[in-house]
């Protein structure tokens, strides 16, 4: 005991031994918390109906990245009672697992656009993307009426392949018919049934109000009106929701 005292006064006046004891106890800490992680097969609990994003609900994801939306809006209600009433159902981990990057964020210059989804028509997100101030007068966000030009989505097979590679649950199938579903969402002379078999809940719209041209538009409304609704509440246990 007295000589376990006398050894530590050596640690103390040794700066660099003091600094690789230092270095091995906190990477044991470390290790203690981080090793379990790889052990269970995942740190997010499945809730249902979580479901990988449509082609075109992707695209439109990418065009939302790309525009810097989430640079005032947030995509997060967090657990607290004044978020809840306003937005709904606080966020699930699940809801967001299938988003790279995801979209959480902190700063809300405009409101959180979690639940965003099936809350305005698709009219009023056209209108309101082309021109904010003309439906909220006071509104700073900056127009949109650009994205009024076609969609180029060439690439997306190669988009959901490589989002396949990472770990998302596309099928083989999905990725072969990536195209052919994200016209048929967006056209609603097409057939949607086969798009609809592989994405559940998918809806098929003339987003942007044209039913004849695939725009920037149509793929952002797309991915604006699923956000927050594939989760159903009134079906989801207690149970699911304590693990989360
Ligand atoms: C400079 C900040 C800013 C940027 C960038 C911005 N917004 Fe907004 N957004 C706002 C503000 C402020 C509001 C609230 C006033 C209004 O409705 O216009 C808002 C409202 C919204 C709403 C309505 C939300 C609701 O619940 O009423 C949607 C949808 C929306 N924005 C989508 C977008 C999308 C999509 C983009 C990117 C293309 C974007 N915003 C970029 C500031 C911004």
């Amino acid at each position: 005991m007295f000589r376990f005292l006398r050894d530590h006064g050596v640690i103390e006046r040794n700066v660099v031994l003091m600094a690789v004891l230092t270095v091995i106890t906190i990477s044991i800490g470390g290790l203690v918390q981080v090793v379990p992680l790889f052990a269970v097969e995942t740190t997010i609990e499945r809730v249902g109906g979580v479901r990988p994003y449509t082609p075109l609900e992707l695209a439109g994801r990418e065009i939302y990245v790309r525009e810097g939306c989430y640079t005032c809006h947030s995509q997060m209600v967090r657990p607290f009672r004044d978020e809840a009433e306003r937005y709904g159902h606080y966020s699930l981990a699940a809801e967001s697992m299938y988003d790279r990057p995801f979209q959480w964020g902190s700063k809300r210059t405009g409101p959180d656009l979690a639940r965003v989804g099936g809350r305005y028509s698709d009219d009023w997100h056209a209108a309101h993307l082309r021109h904010p101030r003309l439906l909220v007068p006071e509104s700073v966000m900056p127009p949109y009426a650009f994205l009024d030009r076609p969609l180029d989505y060439s690439d997306i097979s190669d988009r959901l392949a490589t989002l396949r590679r990472l770990g998302v649950p596309y099928t083989a199938e999905m990725v072969a018919n990536a195209r052919a579903d994200l016209e048929a969402q967006a056209r609603p002379a097409n057939d949607a049934t086969a798009m609809q078999g592989r994405y559940a809940r998918a809806r098929q719209g003339a987003f942007d109000g044209d039913p004849r041209s695939i725009t920037e538009m149509d793929a952002l409304i797309a991915y604006l009106q699923m956000l927050g609704t594939l989760v159903d509440f009134r079906a989801v246990t207690p149970a699911e929701l304590r693990q989360q």
